[in-house]
C-alpha cells in the first residue's frame, strides 16, 4: 500500500493494508475460472474483513474530536459500501454477474477512494490524538458553555 494512503493508526492503516492484499489476491485468483462456492466464500470473507473493519474506524472516529456531520458523512459512506458489496455477492450468486475480475478492479477502485475521499480526513484528529490526548476535549468550547460549578 502507498505509504501516502497512511493514517497514522497502527491498526487502521493495518487493516487497510490487509483489505487491499485481499482484493489483489481475489484479483489474481479470478483472473481463473472460480468455482462458484470458493467465489461465495472469498465475498463473505472479503465483506466481514471490510465490515470488521468499518466497526474499528468508527470506534476510532468516537475517540476523536471529528465535527458530527463529517462523522455522519463518513458512516453513510461506509454504510453504501456494504450496501453494494452485499447487492455484488447475491447477483455473483445468482448467476448475473459476467465479469468478475471487473467488479474486483472496480470494488478495489473505490475502497481506494473511500480511503483518499475520507479515511485520509481523520488524518489530522489521529494525530492531534496522539501529540496531545486531551485536545479532544475542545476546552475552549467547554468553557464557553459550562457553568463552573461551586463545591
Ligand atoms: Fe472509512
Ligand atoms: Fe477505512
Amino acid at each position: 500500500m502507498d505509504d501516502s494512503l497512511l493514517l497514522g493508526s497502527p491498526e487502521i492503516d493495518a487493516q487497510h493494508r490487509a483489505l487491499l492484499a485481499t482484493l489483489d489476491k481475489l484479483k489474481s485468483t479470478s483472473q481463473s475460472k472460480y468455482p462458484e462456492e470458493a467465489l461465495s466464500d472469498a465475498l463473505s470473507d472479503f465483506g466481514s474483513q471490510i465490515f470488521q473493519h468499518f466497526v474499528s474506524e468508527e470506534a476510532l472516529m468516537s475517540q476523536l474530536a471529528i465535527p458530527a456531520p463529517l462523522q455522519s458523512e463518513h458512516r453513510k459512506a461506509h454504510e453504501r459500501i456494504l450496501e453494494e458489496l452485499t447487492q455484488i455477492h447475491f447477483d455473483a450468486m445468482d448467476g448475473k454477474t459476467t465479469d468478475l475480475p471487473d467488479i474486483i478492479a472496480a470494488v478495489s477502485i473505490w475502497i481506494k477512494r473511500h480511503v483518499i475521499e475520507f479515511d485520509l480526513g481523520l488524518k489530522p484528529y489521529v494525530a492531534d490524538k496522539s501529540s496531545s490526548p486531551r485536545s479532544a476535549e475542545a476546552p475552549g468550547d467547554r468553557m464557553a458553555t459550562e457553568t463552573p460549578r461551586s463545591s
